[in-house]
């Protein structure tokens, strides 16, 4: 027999992540030292606190049940947190929903709330699950582009009135992934003031909150008035206290998104394994000293890659948030050629800008997932790289 992919899957573009992980493992394979920064999963470990709560938590046999929607004492935490770090007010009871992960959430929404043939606004570039959740639910795509000139914000009055009436939801990240621009409050205001006008549902993606340089204000969407109103805003303990393999996060904001997500939900997973749950409102309701050390650390590393890279002569711009660089990439190349030729001659992974969409295309994402040392010979590596390959001339 012969099984192929349903028209859905093939629709999805996790082929470019997976030809970068091939090339990787084949480099190493044969012998080469690769420094990876491709894949964003923290190489920083949690707090301490964190892990000894898990561990603890982790001996309780009577702990090992399913947890459905999770502990109430979760939504407490998360609405504390919210409160303590962006200044917005949560009821933890109807406006918190427990995740296994932002992206069980981002994933699953576009069924939970779009019918096949709805419009959804996604960024381009955007984080892939943007796309491809919308795919799976049967709805349709357009495309706002995120452009430098624009300060990677899209422009909502030049989206056909047409594609407006047809559309039930937009997805927007500032900080985001791969794109690291971020957002002032007066975006936000207007919106909100474009998604009442045309009905429309507005995810806001907040993965990066804890990760913003340079003292530049964590404006959470829901902090600008009328946000509950027209839209939710998804979180993670993936960045934030590096638990990214423990799969767990959250949506806030508006009520019925949030029952209605709820609901789709129950007939997909059982909940979030209970010590997972109690180490995340640890971490939820701790000093946030933590935050603040880590934030620094990314804030180095970024200033150690951005001038490694000056060196050799590659301008990029730096990030103002998250644990990336988009990098524009020196004249000359594609994205996917040059991201492979770094691994094949220089022995370092990064993901070619293609691959969260068409306008990527002369972009790479550098993930800052190593320490400053691995970051400055990285950057030594791309010199030579650059000096030998050089297309400029
Ligand atoms: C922008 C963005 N949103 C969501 C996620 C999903 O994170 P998690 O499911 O670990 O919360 C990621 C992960 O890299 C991301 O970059």
């Amino acid at each position: 027999m012969n099984f192929v992919a349903s028209d859905k899957v093939k629709k999805m573009s996790a082929s470019i992540f997976q030809e970068v992980a091939n090339r990787k493992l084949a480099a190493i394979k044969s012998g080469k030292d690769v420094i990876d920064l491709s894949v964003g999963s923290p190489d920083f470990p949690p707090p301490g606190f964190v892990v000894d709560t898990l561990i603890d938590y982790a001996g309780d046999a009577s702990k090992y049940g399913y947890t459905l929607a999770g502990i109430p004492e979760f939504n407490d935490a998360v609405s504390y947190f919210y409160q303590q770090r962006y200044a917005v007010e949560l009821n933890p009871r109807s406006e918190v929903l427990q995740l296994m992960g932002s992206q069980d959430g981002l994933a699953h929404l576009a069924s939970a709330i779009i019918n096949p043939g709805d419009y959804v606004l996604v960024p381009d570039p955007g984080y892939p699950i943007y796309e491809a959740s919308v795919n799976i639910a049967g709805g349709a795509i357009y495309p706002m582009p995120l452009l430098a000139e624009n300060k990677y914000q899209p422009k909502l009055d030049e989206i056909p009135l047409d594609i407006l009436a047809q559309t039930k939801m937009m997805i927007i990240s500032y900080p985001g992934n791969p794109v690291t621009a971020l957002a002032d409050k007066a975006f936000f205001e207007k919106v909100v003031t474009f998604a009442k006008r045309h009905d429309i549902l507005v995810v806001h993606d907040f993965a990066y909150s804890e990760l913003i340089f340079d003292g530049n204000p964590q404006i959470s969407f829901m902090s600008v008035p009328g946000a509950k109103e027209v839209g939710i805003e998804f979180n993670s303990l993936s960045k934030t206290f590096n638990m990214a393999g423990c799969r767990i996060g959250y949506v806030v904001g508006n009520k019925q998104v949030i029952d209605i997500l709820a609901s789709f939900k129950s007939h997909i997973d059982y909940g979030v394994f209970y010590p997972i749950q109690k180490a995340a409102v640890r971490a939820l309701t701790s000093d946030f000293t933590f935050l603040q050390t880590q934030v620094k650390e990314y804030e180095l590393r970024r200033d150690v890659l951005i001038s490694g890279l000056k060196k050799s002569g590659w301008q990029v711009a730096k990030s103002p948030a998250t644990m990336f660089v988009w990098a524009r990439i020196p004249a000359g190349w594609r994205s996917r050629e040059f991201a492979f030729e770094l691994i094949d001659q220089a022995g370092v992974a990064v993901i070619p800008g293609d691959a969260f969409g068409e306008l990527g295309e002369g972009y790479v994402r550098i993930a800052m997932v190593q320490p400053p040392e691995r970051l400055t010979l990285a950057a030594e590596r791309i010199d030579e790289f650059l000096t030998v390959y050089s297309r400029n001339n």
